[in-house]
């Protein structure tokens, strides 16, 4: 979704030479964060909210696939195997997401900072953005973890809906539209993701537990780790969120 401080990420999400258009002026801090947790947590909903409140892009790696499959244009073979990993609900190689990350090493160097979702998702691929990291001249200000039982995190991805046009998510019942079936902010009827499937539900959460977990202790071993209780509605985790945004000493 475009967003008045980072204009279309446009440079994200078609990577090569494209350019960023309708954004805003470089926030005075620029925030440079990771978010972690099981697949349907609300990791995209938080980014919403969090890139609203610090100006920082929100970089969802899930987007640019949803994005190169919806674009019409012919795909790379890598591509086409990306988007058959994760129809399945499996993760996609640690090779493929580390080049395209790779590709778009402008969005971490980005004065306007960035909030990584889904990035990295293996100890690999955390390895990989520390050297990224150190090529971009950056560091990270925080990685903001969520937590939730796991039956409350199958309950939000099987109710998701989402809007093909502008990406925004909805839930039937935690964060319906006001019109059911339909976008608020473009009218456009609301789709269910291929992989909000049960089967592949259950894949993408093994794939978390096996892989993604790690790098709980990765990342607080860094002493970069904040914990955050993903219960209660949109707003009620937001709060938290921006409690612990308000308790951190800027990196610089
Ligand atoms: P990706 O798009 O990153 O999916 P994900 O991590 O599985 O996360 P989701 O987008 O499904 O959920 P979310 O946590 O953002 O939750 P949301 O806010 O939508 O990745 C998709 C696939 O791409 C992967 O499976 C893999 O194949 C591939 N991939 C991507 N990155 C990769 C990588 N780095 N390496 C390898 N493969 C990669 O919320 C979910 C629902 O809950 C919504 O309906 C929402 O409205 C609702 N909700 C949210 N918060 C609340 C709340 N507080 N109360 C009630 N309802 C809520």
């Amino acid at each position: 979704m475009a967003n008045a401080q980072h204009g279309d990420r446009a440079a994200w999400f078609q990577g090569g030479c494209a350019q960023c258009s309708g954004t805003g002026a470089a926030p005075l801090r620029a925030w440079r964060m990771l978010l972690l947790g099981a697949p349907g947590i609300g990791k995209g909903t938080q980014a919403e909210y969090i890139s609203a409140y610090t100006g920082a892009c929100h970089l969802s790696t899930g987007d640019v696939f949803r994005f190169a499959k919806n674009s019409g244009g012919c795909l790379t073979p890598s591509m086409q195997s990306a988007l058959e990993f994760m129809k399945r609900g499996e993760l996609v190689p640690d090779s493929v997401v580390i080049d395209m990350v790779r590709e778009r090493v402008r969005c971490i160097a980005c004065g306007h900072g960035f909030l990584l979702d889904g990035f990295p998702r293996t100890v690999e691929q955390a390895i990989a953005l520390d050297a990224l990291l150190t090529e971009a001249g950056v560091q990270l200000d925080a990685v903001l973890s969520f937590d939730l039982d796991e039956e409350k995190v199958i309950a939000r991805l099987s109710g998701r809906r989402t809007c093909p046009t502008c990406k925004r998510t909805y839930h039937i019942t935690g964060n319906p539209p006001k019109v059911a079936g339909i976008c608020d902010h473009d009218g456009a009827a609301l789709i269910q993701r291929e992989d909000d499937r049960p089967e592949a539900i259950a894949v993408r959460l093994r794939a978390y537990h096996k892989q993604t977990a790690p790098l709980i202790d990765y990342y607080a071993a860094k002493g970069l780790l904040h914990s955050i209780n993903a219960d209660g509605n949109p707003e009620a985790v937001f709060g938290r969120a921006r409690e612990v945004l308000g308790s951190l000493v800027p990196v610089g």
